[in-house]
């Protein structure tokens, strides 16, 4: 199969793009490259620079490539930042994607799996989620992801367009070669915080409130490893295009997680151990907007995809993140 990954420059995509390339599957990543890094695309894989804010740049690639299927990843993923600029959440997120909703069904027609996210559920006392969980976004950011889902699926019905989301709980971790992983321009995220805290990059780390009701009192989160997660994302692109190939319409939505959580503190003493250096740690107010809780219903995704997560001992998912940031202490700059 020829993918056209979206967004395929950063994080997450960088890592699909290379588990598709391990599958057998031709890749090619088209990103913008405001926050990913044309280091990070995979060897072997084209990299065309472009922005879903322009139409005729997708159109392009679309008509240049020919894909048999697309991944979209490309979006803005900050809480915070979503919060203080929510016309360039609504602009890029939600126009972006619609820009290229259209310039699919008006050229190919051919199969869309879309990163979504937890948050937009919000706040639910369903614990673990199900993907059928009310959706009551708590951010601008969710909000553009959830705003996504529903053009997705009406471009669905209207255009017979085959889709997959995928809603991703805490992504974390890196390649275990070490040689890709996270470099946000904004680092907010627990476990790149506490790596870079251990390089010495940072005094020490906050933990955002120890008063919650959980069984230490700090934040539970389903921490996903990335490549189980871009390997989730090879299994989703592999069934949608045989489902398609079917004649079948193609609709579904899964939650990726690993099913269970991990505590704040008990992601740190994993740092600690992992590092060899206890960290600093600081009690803070409670950060706005944490649900206390938020691990996946994950049965969906097992069995229908078949779904197997490789990572799942905190201690070796540490591990890999911290191998990323010991080796690249300033990200893919030199
Ligand atoms: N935390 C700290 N100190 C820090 C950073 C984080 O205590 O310095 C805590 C947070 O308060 C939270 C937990 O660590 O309780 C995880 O925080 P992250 O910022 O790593 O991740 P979030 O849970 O806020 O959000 C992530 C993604 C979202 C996604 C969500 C789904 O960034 O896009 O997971 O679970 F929606």
């Amino acid at each position: 199969m020829k993918l056209l990954v979206v967004g395929g420059a950063g994080y997450i995509g960088s890592h699909t793009a290379r588990q598709l390339r391990r599958a057998g599957h031709e890749a090619v990543v088209f990103d913008n490259l405001s926050s990913g890094h044309a280091q990070a695309v995979p060897d072997g894989v084209t990299l065309v620079r472009g922005d879903l804010l322009n139409p005729a740049d997708i159109r392009a690639a679309l008509d240049a490539h020919q894909p048999d299927a697309v991944i979209h990843f490309a979006a803005l993923i900050e809480v915070g930042e979503s919060m203080r600029a929510p016309g360039r959440y609504y602009r890029n997120n939600v126009t972006g994607s619609l820009n290229l909703l259209q310039a699919i069904v008006d050229t190919r027609k051919i199969p869309l799996v879309f990163s979504s996210t937890a948050a937009v559920y919000g706040t639910t006392d369903a614990v673990p989620i199900p993907e059928d969980a009310a959706m009551q976004p708590e951010s601008v950011y969710g909000e553009t992801k959830l705003m996504t889902e529903r053009m997705i699926h009406a471009f669905h019905v209207a255009h017979g367009l085959p889709y997959t989301i995928l809603r991703y709980f805490n992504v974390c971790g890196a390649a275990p070669e070490g040689d890709i992983g996270e470099a946000h321009p904004n680092k907010t995220h627990l476990i790149e915080l506490a790596c870079l805290t251990a390089l010495g990059q940072r005094e020490k780390m906050m933990v955002f409130g120890t008063d919650y009701p959980t069984p230490d009192g700090s934040c539970i989160r389903d921490y996903v490893h990335v490549q189980d997660l871009a390997d989730a994302h090879v299994l989703a692109v592999e069934a949608l295009h045989a489902a398609h190939a079917r004649g079948e319409a193609g609709q579904a939505t899964y939650n990726v997680g690993l099913g269970h959580g991990f505590s704040v503190l008990e992601v740190l003493d994993a740092v600690d151990r992992v590092t060899g250096t206890p960290l600093h740690r600081e009690v803070a107010p409670r950060r706005a907007g944490d649900p206390p809780r938020l691990v996946a219903d994950a049965t969906r995704i097992v069995r229908d995809l078949g779904f197997t997560p490789q990572f799942t001992d905190l201690d070796e998912i540490v591990r890999t993140a911290w191998n990323w940031h010991r080796t690249h202490p300033d990200g893919f700059r030199r």
